[in-house]
């Protein structure tokens, strides 16, 4: 049986489907009702619904499989069966593996059915949340619930690094209203707010509720940049002086104090981290998404990682761009554009002579590719500059982006 693990947006939709919060929905949508939804707003038999619910899977997996989907951390969660493949999709139900629900507040991710019966007969007034209810709306919430004399249930709709934030939220919220309940709901946030809402109104009304009240956005202020996570990525050839600057950088913040710094270089990796990898293009890929996931753990408790590796690949640094602003932290793309001809005249480890003389093969170049970047934060060409001067046009960057003072 194949095997697969969906993306975090897909896996908050598939327990939506197996807890029935997505009913009547059983499964994910053929392509005649994912356009049905798109546009008309209803599945292709007339009944409404708002979002298409929709899971990629890889090309080669025929109508008619069976999958596995697992979780990141490799727990079978459902077993798909695969009705019709349309492009990258795929349409079928779903079934549920018997398997515990992790992660924070999993004790309030109740079904449906659990937390119908536990309501009382009458108006249910379902709130959904995607941050906190500041003390106007929560006194709105109280006065509809009285005038309805329903019950108030509270759905935090939980997804990605906020979610425990709101769950909170929640739990907070409900000691000021009495008898209400605190259900959290793996709901990923769609994009058109109007889509959005409506699906919350579906999964509300799948929850027992006869009104629903949409919590009010929460407005995001992101921390200033010097509490933030930053990731400064070098790339550039060998001999280009990224390690060179990269270490000039780690050590000048540590003088300067402020910032918590990690300095992952491309050849300490490669020694531990790293080891045994090649410099094909699979492991270079391989190299480099190891660096981007600790630098993106690091930048999430708003740390300073500094990673000085080759970085041939464009669409490998842009995996780790989008990693690193996934946990909510900042990304410097910094080329260390040192042309060829001069990387190769320092040779400083000799490894331009043995590549020319086809003693190391793949050699980034020589006779492997670089992609040079389009997205630079900062291009640094250093022939010809002092590695002060290299290093003070980074701190520069840093400086007047805010990240330090
Ligand atoms: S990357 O392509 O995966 O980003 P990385 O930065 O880790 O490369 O390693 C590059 C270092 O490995 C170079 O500075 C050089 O010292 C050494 N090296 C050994 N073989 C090669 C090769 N074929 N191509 C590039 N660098 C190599």
């Amino acid at each position: 049986m194949t095997e697969w693990t969906p993306d975090a947006r897909e896996l908050a939709d598939l327990e939506l489907l197996l807890s029935g919060a997505f009913a009547p929905l059983t499964g994910f949508l053929t392509s005649a009702d994912a356009s049905a939804v798109a546009e008309n707003g209803t599945l292709s038999d007339g009944t409404p619904w708002p979002d298409p619910i929709t899971l990629a899977l890889p090309d080669d997996v025929p109508p008619g499989a069976r999958v596995t989907l697992k979780d990141p951390e490799g727990a079978a969660v459902a077993v798909l069966t695969v009705e019709e493949r349309d492009g990258h999709h795929a349409a079928g139900p779903v079934k549920a593996l018997d398997v515990p629900v992790f992660g924070p507040f999993a004790r309030l991710r109740r079904t449906p059915d659990e937390v119908r019966k536990d309501l009382p007969h009458g108006e249910i007034l379902a709130v959904t949340m995607r941050g906190p209810l500041d003390s106007t709306v929560l006194e709105d919430v109280a006065a509809t619930a009285e005038e309805l004399e329903a019950t108030v249930v509270l759905m935090p709709l939980v997804f990605g690094e906020g979610g425990p934030a709101v769950v909170r939220a929640a739990l907070k919220a409900s000691e000021r209203l009495p008898g209400s309940t605190v259900v959290a709901v793996p709901l990923a946030p769609r994009e058109d707010t109007e889509i959005d809402l409506e699906l919350r109104e579906h999964v509300a009304r799948n929850y027992g509720a006869t009104e629903h009240y949409a919590g009010p956005a929460p407005i995001v202020i992101p921390g200033p940049p010097h509490r933030r996570g930053l990731v400064v990525f070098f790339t550039g050839l060998s001999g280009s002086g990224k390690s060179t600057v990269a270490r000039g950088l780690r050590d000048t913040l540590l003088e300067r104090g402020g910032r918590t710094v990690t300095y992952l270089d491309g050849d300490v990796v490669r020694r531990l981290l790293s080891a045994g990898l090649t410099f094909s293009r699979e492991d270079r890929d391989l190299n480099i998404r190891r660096i981007g996931f600790v630098a993106a753990e690091v930048a999430r408790h708003g740390g300073l990682a500094i990673c000085a590796p080759i970085a041939p690949y464009a669409s490998t640094r842009d995996e780790v761009r989008a990693m690193v602003e996934e946990v909510g932290a900042d990304f410097l793309l910094v080329h260390v554009a040192t042309p060829l001809e001069e990387c190769e005249r320092r040779d400083r480890k000799g490894l331009y002579a043995k590549a020319r003389a086809g003693l190391i093969p793949e050699f980034t170049g020589i006779s492997d590719p670089y992609e040079e970047p389009d997205d630079a934060e900062l291009v640094l060409d250093t022939t010809g500059m002092t590695v002060e001067r290299s290093v003070n046009t980074v701190l520069n960057l840093l400086t007047s982006g805010g990240w330090i003072r």
